[in-house]
């Protein structure tokens, strides 16, 4: 079962930036679209473990800052013609605070 754990002010993740979630041994990271929707992936690349939060994001997508692998933010797929996922998690935002499924 998943806890909705409050992990920061909307209003502090850049528009089209992300920002970086420690949970347990892993790192997550949150991002905020153009549109200000809100997504949360596993902060490491299927592909060799890219650092997604550092990527670059455009309408829900994240382009991984090391050898451009596409990933969709809603699924955590990577884009065709590459394959690979990374996981996701579901996000809420309510009153400006951004929660995360964990
Ligand atoms: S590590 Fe992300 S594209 Fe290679």
């Amino acid at each position: 079962m998943s806890i909705w754990a409050k992990v920061c002010r909307l209003d502090e993740i850049p528009r089209r930036g992300s920002c970086v979630v420690s949970h347990q041994d892993s790192r997550i990271a949150v991002f905020r679209a153009a549109d200000d929707q809100v997504f949360a992936l596993h902060d490491v690349c299927p592909h060799k473990g890219g650092p997604l939060s550092q990527g670059i994001v455009h309408g829900h997508r994240v382009t991984c800052p090391l050898h451009g692998r596409i990933l969709d933010l809603a699924s955590g797929e990577v884009c065709a013609p590459d394959h690979g996922c990374a996981r996701r998690y579901e996000t809420r935002v309510e009153d400006g605070e951004v929660f995360l499924a964990l």
